[in-house]
């Protein structure tokens, strides 16, 4: 449980996305009740805990594909996690646009932006 001065809590985040070989596989993957596998996974992002205290503005740095939008976008409830939880105990308002996945991520008065 988050303590009182805690915004957001994250543990143990893991995000694996499907890839798919051909938009077809989709449809085989259903088909085959999970018989046999027509993706793979891939885990962009293992194992992530951090605190975010009320008022505290932080900035998420990391190489290109390190798995910053995907951070974003599961603390803003774009997507579920494969693992761990996202807990967020502070009013905020997501804004979500679709130009290269920019989030913006309202907590009270501060706001969270992430341009990559
Ligand atoms: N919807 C998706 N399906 C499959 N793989 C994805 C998806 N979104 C992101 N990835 C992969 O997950 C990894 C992390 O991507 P992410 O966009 O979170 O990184 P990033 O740190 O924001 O990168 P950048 O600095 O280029 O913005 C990359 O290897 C990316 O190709
Ligand atoms: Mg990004």
């Amino acid at each position: 449980m988050a303590s009182d001065d805690i915004a957001i809590s994250i543990r143990n985040l893991t995000k694996s996305y499907r890839l798919l070989g051909h938009p077809g596989d989709r449809i085989k993957q259903f088909f085959s009740l999970g018989l046999k596998q027509y993706h793979r996974e891939f885990t962009a992002l293992k194992d992530v805990s951090l605190d975010i205290k009320k008022g505290e503005i932080i900035g998420i740095i990391g190489r290109n594909g390190s798995g910053k939008s995907t951070l974003l976008q599961l603390i803003c409830g774009v997507w579920k996690s494969t693992s761990g939880t996202v807990q967020v105990t502070a009013p905020f308002n997501p804004a979500c646009t679709d130009f290269g996945w920019e989030i913006s991520l309202h907590i009270e008065n501060y706001n969270f932006n992430n341009l990559g």
